[in-house]
């Protein structure tokens, strides 16, 4: 459901102006460490769970929830508005738990996406796209394109597979 009703709309506009002129130069100078950006947004409005790894940008935090232990991976970034011509769309981007959001993704309004799921590093995930606990998806736009397996850990590829 995209959100556009009058008072999202204004709530969204004052957020936005405050956001824009006084802390996206602290966000975009990344004076604030990846470990302390998850609290910061909370303080900005964004339901942001326990130990969230903040390494990209989340635009419009009111419309952001994000779920315990997910990562946002540098550079990424998670838009709840979007621009198109004389309209604005506005939809909440429900994060799950254990998620991780890859480098430079993009994530636009009204996404969900379940526990456990990834989103592929470059990935853009388009307006009302519903991601699955466990899946993978990538690629632009972005769909699914696997799913993630049992007892991963830290791998070494190239050094695992030639043992
Ligand atoms: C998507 C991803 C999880 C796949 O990793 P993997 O399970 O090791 O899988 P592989 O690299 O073997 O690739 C599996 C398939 O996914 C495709 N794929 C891999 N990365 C992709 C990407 N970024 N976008 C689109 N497709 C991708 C591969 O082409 C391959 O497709 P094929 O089966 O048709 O050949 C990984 O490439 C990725 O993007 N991880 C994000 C890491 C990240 O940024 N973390 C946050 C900061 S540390």
């Amino acid at each position: 459901m995209l959100l556009n009703t009058d008072r999202q709309s204004l709530v969204w506009k004052l957020m936005g102006y405050v956001y824009v002129t006084h802390l996206w130069p602290l966000i975009n100078a990344n004076l604030v460490p990846v470990n302390l950006r998850g609290p910061a947004f909370s303080l900005l409005g964004a339901k942001i769970g326990k130990s969230v790894m903040v390494g990209g940008k989340i635009l419009d935090p009111s419309l952001v929830e994000i779920g315990d232990y997910s990562m946002l991976g540098e550079d990424c970034l998670l838009t709840s508005h979007a621009v198109e011509g004389d309209r604005v769309d506005l939809g909440m981007i429900v994060v799950g738990r254990n998620v991780t959001v890859g480098v430079k993704a993009v994530v636009l309004p009204d996404v969900h996406i379940g526990d456990n799921a990834i989103v592929a590093a470059g990935a853009v995930v388009k307006k009302g796209s519903r991601i699955g606990a466990g899946e993978i998806w990538g690629g632009v736009p972005a769909r699914r394109i696997g799913e993630v397996g049992r007892g991963e850990g830290v791998r070494e590829r190239g050094r695992d597979e030639e043992m």
